[in-house]
């Protein structure tokens, strides 16, 4: 896919297709107007007869509209005037990308970033905004999985229909260098996110740790990352006897993967990422049962998010130092698994009752966030598929925030906000912290039913003392199940944006 900036008068373009908007009531936008002006009010004739509605994500395709030079002219939907939001701007330039999935127009011209929207502020976006959105918004269209499929539907891969190439017309008056560093940006999240999806869809007999580590390593040439990778015995060196009881009930070797993006000031306090690597989630011991279950190989999506966002901010080139930490492994039932009621000695000396071998994910992610302490982070923020509980609190919408810190947790909403990949903010209160007690060791590794997804950040809490911390939980968000199951990469834009706004401050 390529995509370009341009600026240009919709009824001039020679592209296969020219995309505009129109709303509700009938109401064209400055690219539809234009179009209607030269084509003797065909739209308002058009409109007129109910044939297009202008809801959100409607689509009509127009072929040889008189006045025009495109072969064809796509309108597309974008509802109430003056009231489109940014959910709904990013729902029409999804809708019409899909709208032309399936026929022959390739190089096409969208006018849809010319539009105000408006986010829940009230405040009018920038030309940047809706630039990287639609950038976004397209991949995310396009977006397939087959590697894995065979010679049929490789061959309607590699069909000559569907976009190849997009040019994003901005207005004259808009800044067309800010436009370019835009759609540059938005280009580099991208294949972050398309990262995340990937190793979140790969199976888990492709997907393992060594294939993980293997991918960060490849990411030291192709995105000059520092690149480092523990095994076993260097981890048992460093004690970590909590994340290796997980990882000794799988014949995959277990591994923490260290990256470093260090591009800003040298005695900066980098920002710590640690994704839970979870590469297959069993269960253990305490076996899940049958239904669904293939569904666990994205319990690694914590470590894809990592990943996607190091190779965004490293195309991005952001000036400021960032570590990843990827502890990663299988939770397997095995003779030699760990079993309910072993107690485990974690890195940090506190000692902790496993009575549920299915919350493993705090198992591994207390020993990484130990080892953390090492970079003097300015702040800390873990992502991981956490805990059932926070899908059944917030649904599939939001992932589930939690932190020590609130001037770090607005941070992280608000980045959020600006992406689309939002966050609610959970409650992280002392008074669910006795949930945790165990009768044999310093603290147990699950409290009841009650606030599942909260007593799991509660345990983590317990090792992030030392610093500013934030945790994700997004067992809700990282994939959808059912007939559209697949990896969404979130929250690697939010993780971005995150990123950028930090190295704006400094
Ligand atoms: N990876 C799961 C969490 C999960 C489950 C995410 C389903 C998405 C969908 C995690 O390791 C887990 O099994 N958590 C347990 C914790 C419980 C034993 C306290 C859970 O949520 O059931
Ligand atoms: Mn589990
Ligand atoms: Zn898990």
């Amino acid at each position: 896919m390529e995509f370009s900036i341009k600026s240009g008068k919709s009824e001039k373009q020679r592209n296969d297709c020219v995309i505009v908007g129109i709303y509700e009531s009938g109401k064209l936008s400055h690219a539809a107007q234009a179009i209607d002006d030269s084509s003797e009010g065909f739209l308002t004739k058009l409109l007129k007869r109910g044939d297009m509605d202008g809801k959100v994500a409607s689509s009509l395709l127009l072929h040889n509209v008189r006045g025009t030079n495109s072969e064809r002219i796509l309108l597309v939907g974008l509802g109430k005037h003056d009231e489109l939001s940014d959910k709904a701007y990013r729902k029409a330039a999804i809708a019409s990308i899909k709208a032309l999935a399936k026929i022959g127009a390739r190089d096409v011209a969208s006018f849809l970033a010319e539009v105000d929207v408006i986010n829940a502020n009230n405040k009018k976006l920038d030309p940047s905004w809706k630039i990287a959105q639609m950038v976004e918004a397209v991949n995310d269209a396009l977006y397939r999985f087959d590697v894995m499929k065979g010679k049929k539907d490789k061959a309607d891969k590699e069909s000559t229909k569907g976009i190849n190439k997009l040019d994003i017309f901005v207005s004259e008056q808009d800044d067309n260098q800010e436009a370019k560093i835009a759609l540059k940006q938005g280009i580099a999240l991208s294949s972050g996110v398309s990262l995340a999806k990937d190793l979140g869809n790969l199976p888990p007999n492709v997907c393992t740790p060594t294939y993980l580590a293997e991918q960060a390593l490849a990411m030291v040439k192709s995105h000059g990352l520092t690149v480092q990778v523990l095994g076993r015995e260097e981890m048992k060196k460093l004690g970590m006897g909590s994340f290796l009881g997980v990882a000794q009930g799988s014949a995959q070797p277990p591994k923490l993967i260290i990256l470093q993006h260090l591009r800003g000031e040298k005695n900066q306090k980098p920002v710590v990422l640690v994704g839970k690597g979870i590469t297959f989630d069993t269960g253990g011991i305490s076996l899940k049962p049958g239904a669904e279950m293939d569904e666990m190989k994205y319990d690694m999506c914590g470590a894809a998010s990592v990943l996607g966002t190091f190779k965004a901010i490293a195309e991005m080139d952001l000036q400021l130092n960032v570590i990843g930490i990827i502890p990663t492994c299988e939770n397997m039932p095995d003779a030699d698994a760990i079993r309910p009621g072993d107690v485990l000695t974690s890195m940090s000396g506190q000692t902790i009752e496993v009575l549920n071998t299915d919350a493993e994910g705090r198992l591994i992610l207390c020993d990484a966030l130990t080892y953390a302490e090492r970079f003097e982070p300015s702040s800390v923020v873990d992502i991981a598929t956490l805990t059932g509980a926070c899908v059944i609190a917030l649904g599939h919408h939001a992932s589930g925030l939690f932190s020590n810190q609130d001037r770090l947790a607005k941070e992280l909403l608000s980045a959020g906000e600006e992406s689309l990949d939002r966050a609610w903010h959970m409650p992280l209160w002392e008074e669910y912290q006795p949930q945790l007690d165990s009768n044999f060791a310093d603290v147990a590794n699950i409290g009841g039913r009650a606030g599942g997804s909260i007593t799991a950040a509660c345990f983590l809490s317990r090792f992030t003392k030392k610093y500013h911390w934030a945790h994700l939980d997004i067992a809700g968000t990282a994939w959808n199940s059912g007939k559209e199951k697949g990896s969404t990469g979130r929250p690697v834009p939010l993780l971005t944006e995150f990123l950028k706004k930090r190295a704006a401050k400094i």
